[in-house]
């Protein structure tokens, strides 16, 4: 008999030698009330049956100090226990137990299993683009609950671009005022107030994720100069440039105009202007006091339009900057051509699972730099990819569409030459948002292939483990069909994935 379907693959399990444990009306969860009661929750949406949080029952939760974010879970025909080594593991093993409920002959149960667990790597990220097109806080709140459920740790937030700037600050109101009116074709705009950045804050904690916030600097600027036109270059213009407003649309970039087409790589803050850097130690000073997480991201990605010597002065002073407020700068893997970052920058790589022009060797240079590497190789883990050519949301630059199985076939070790598992701090999968308007555009998009990048940031590594393979996460990822649509997730029912019904 096959085990139970677990998305990502735990380090351990075993089917028990009992029967099944049967969730019905009359159970009672008992232990840490936080996780009891998110177990209930999560049971009724999946079951309808509304379990009882009691002093004593047959589902029980618990903290046991261990290793961080790991999980113990038990279940036989008498009952259930979940051991978190945190809160953050306890966490992760009630959206285990979430995905193990079945309906069986009319009865909804819990196969017999144990299963040990612990993530592979410490971060594990999904990238969220409300720049290009704004997205309310309830989408950005189900999308952190949907990322949760397969043991997510961190939001990365793009809060900023040539579309738009997406977070009120008090020090630099003007952004939010004057930048933020639309996204992308002429879609709405928006913005969040720091209250609601606040309550995103809050409400990823409780599904413990840090929230990554990035302001994207040199380039992705556009927006800043419709604020404040003193600290931007005027456009510089591309083929490149002139062939996606071709094809897309949107106009060209126009000083002092919101921006509504894809283009990217046209625009500059002013590297040699110090209103520039007051600027910067303003925006990060305001959201490192905003952020509890560790990390600021500060961009460096796609800044065409800036010289190669004044990049790396400004990223150099950036990171300085974000470093000096006592974060830790994140940015993208161009910066690491900067031969001064601030030495704990963290690298984000994002080219192909096979690097080309040199986008290793700046990956690389974060890591001689006595730093880790983010791995986010775009033909795998852009969530914004289109499936195949008939997709009708997301784009194709990344190496042409990305299928389920591509997004799944990759393993982070084999990425970057010379890097050693403890170079790695994690993997992300972006999602961008040129062709994204809503929740429904995100699910269909990130679901299935979240999971398959969820595999990789938590999983044992290819070759490692027998559940690692294409074929396994295919039957797997298909069991968590009838989980997702009772959670309301839209998901793509791609063709590749023998999908249950129940
Ligand atoms: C990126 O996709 N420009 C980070």
């Amino acid at each position: 008999m096959s085990l139970p379907a677990v998305v990502p693959a735990p380090s351990s399990i075993e089917s028990g030698s009992s029967g099944p444990f049967a969730v019905s009306a009359g159970i009672r969860i008992t232990g840490d009330v936080d996780a009891a009661t998110a177990l209930a929750a999560l049971l009724e949406a999946r079951t309808g049956v509304t379990l009882q949080v009691a002093d004593e029952g047959e589902v029980a939760l618990r903290i046991e100090a261990g290793e961080p974010e790991s999980y113990r879970l038990t279940v036989d025909d008498a009952g259930v226990a979940v051991v978190g080594a945190d809160a953050a593991g306890l966490f992760y093993g009630i959206q285990t137990l979430g995905q193990l409920v079945r309906r069986a002959g009319g009865e909804w149960t819990v196969p017999a299993v144990t299963i040990t667990d612990r993530p592979r790597f410490a971060y594990r990220g999904v990238m969220l683009d409300v720049a290009r097109h704004f997205q309310p806080v309830e989408t950005v709140k189900a999308y952190i609950d949907r990322a949760a459920g397969l043991k997510i740790n961190a939001l990365h937030l793009h809060l900023s671009d040539d579309q738009g700037w997406r977070i009120q600050l008090a020090s630099r109101p003007e952004l939010t005022e004057l930048a933020s009116g639309s996204s992308i074709g002429g879609d709405p705009g928006g913005y969040y107030t720091t209250d609601d950045y606040r309550e995103i804050v809050a409400y990823a904690a409780s599904r413990h994720l840090i929230v990554v916030p990035e302001i994207d600097m040199p380039g992705h600027t556009h927006a800043v100069g419709v604020a404040y036109p003193e600290l931007a270059e005027p456009p510089v213009m591309s083929d490149e440039i002139e062939r996606v407003i071709a094809e897309f649309g949107g106009g060209v970039p126009t000083p002092g105009e919101l921006y509504q087409g894809l283009a990217v790589g046209f625009s500059s803050l002013k590297i040699d202007d110090e209103r520039t850097y007051e600027f910067v130690a303003d925006v990060f000073g305001e959201l490192a006091r905003l952020t509890p997480g560790p990390y600021l991201h500060v961009g460096g990605d796609e800044s065409l339009g800036t010289d190669p010597d004044d990049f790396a002065v400004f990223m150099e002073r950036v990171t300085g900057i974000v470093a000096d407020l006592g974060k830790t700068p994140i940015a993208w893997h161009e910066a690491g051509s900067a031969p001064g970052l601030d030495p704990g920058t963290i690298g984000q790589y994002w080219g192909y699972t096979t690097p080309l022009d040199g986008m290793d060797d700046q990956a690389r240079a974060f890591v001689a730099n006595g730093s880790r590497l983010i791995l986010s190789p775009a033909d795998a883990v852009y969530l914004d990819m289109k499936y195949d050519e008939s997709t009708a949301l997301g784009l194709a630059w990344a190496n042409g569409p990305t299928s389920v199985e591509a997004a799944y076939s990759w393993e982070p070790s084999d990425i970057i030459a010379g890097i050693d598992e403890s170079d790695i701090l994690g993997v992300e999968a972006p999602l961008w948002t040129e062709t994204v308007r809503d929740l429904s555009d995100i699910d269909a998009l990130a679901f299935p292939r979240l999971a398959a990048a969820a595999e990789a940031a938590w999983s044992p590594a290819t070759g490692t483990s027998e559940l690692r393979t294409w074929t396994s996460f295919r039957e797997r990822v298909g069991a968590l069909a009838p989980l997702w649509t009772s959670l309301g997730i839209g998901f793509h029912a791609s063709t590749e994935i023998p999908w249950v019904v129940e």
